[in-house]
């Protein structure tokens, strides 16, 4: 049998425990010293025949992106096939120039993966099937997490839920959620000022009289998407408005901004580990990989 070893990084060490008792495989945890100008240095001094490496990027960004790509590189260096789990993909959102001279930066990240020595890339909820297109050359798997946070919604004793994508981008995230949760779903017209990063969402022809309104996106940054749809839902009338994310990456003091926005609850999953980490991501990634390595 193929010797697999789940490599945690250090941004994601939790969830890796959990995809490798899943798996049924060993957990290494590599040896990492953060300098104090910022380097880091990993080192793993055994690799299996197959790494499979867990590493988050969220912030701080670079750091955990560089750390991701020196633990790839030691692991293909060392004779693995190369396996990264990057539930949080970083830069993403950067998949085309919205402003004329900018950079495709999430090309460049596909290109870095590839040259540190990784063969295939799994990652949870991307942003667009055109960030993702770029790592098509390596081979890319897109885990969704809708069906756990209908999962988790049904724990929390919703009235007449109501289903909400703040943006056409994530209309077809709503509906997968509103199936496995069975219930209504809507989508709102947001826009973006390139510029300024101010966001608006147009008032919707809907009734949310006595309904929980459940935002559902794939992520939450500064919060501003999440905060223009619930004030929103707020005027149509919901009881409640809870926020639903893969990435509830809730930089600076978005919680107290979205909580005086108007909304109940945020939920994320552990992509994030912070304290509105309430999913579990390890069944539906183990899942994936059990598919591709075990079967
Ligand atoms: C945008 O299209 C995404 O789906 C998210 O809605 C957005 O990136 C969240 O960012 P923020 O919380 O800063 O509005």
């Amino acid at each position: 049998m193929r010797h697999i070893s789940v490599v945690a990084g250090p941004a994601s060490v939790d969830l890796a425990s959990k995809i490798s008792e899943k798996l049924g495989s060993e957990l290494v945890v590599p040896e990492i010293k953060v300098f104090p100008d910022g380097e880091s240095k990993i080192r793993i001094p055994d690799v299996a025949d197959t790494c499979v490496i867990v590493q988050s990027t969220y912030p701080p960004v670079d750091t955990h992106l560089v750390q991701a790509l020196m633990m790839a590189k030691r692991c293909r260096d060392g004779g693995a096939e190369v396996c990264m789990v990057i539930p949080y993909l970083a830069y993403a959102r950067q998949d085309r120039p919205f402003i004329e001279g900018e950079s495709v930066t999430i090309s460049l990240i596909a290109k870095l993966f590839a040259a540190a020595g990784a063969q295939h890339v799994m990652t949870v909820e991307i942003h667009s099937q055109l960030g993702m297109s770029y790592f098509a050359p390596l081979g890319i798997e897109n885990v969704s997490s809708t069906r756990l946070l209908a999962d988790h919604a049904r724990t929390m004793n919703l009235n007449k839920p109501i289903a909400i994508s703040p943006d056409a981008g994530g209309a077809d995230r709503v509906k997968e959620f509103a199936h496995h949760l069975k219930c209504d779903t809507f989508t709102l017209k947001k826009s973006r000022d390139r510029a300024t990063g101010e966001v608006k969402i147009e008032e919707p022809d809907l009734d949310c009289r006595g309904r929980d309104a459940l935002l559902v996106d794939d992520m939450i940054s500064s919060g501003g998407s999440i905060m223009a749809a619930a004030k929103v839902l707020r005027k149509k009338g919901a009881s409640k408005v809870y926020a639903l994310c893969a990435h509830a990456l809730l930089l600076d003091d978005a919680p107290k901004k979205i909580a005086e926005a108007g909304v109940d609850g945020i939920v994320g999953t552990n992509s994030i580990p912070n304290e509105y980490a309430k999913v579990d991501l390890s069944p539906a990634i183990a899942e994936v990989l059990t598919s591709r390595y075990r079967s």
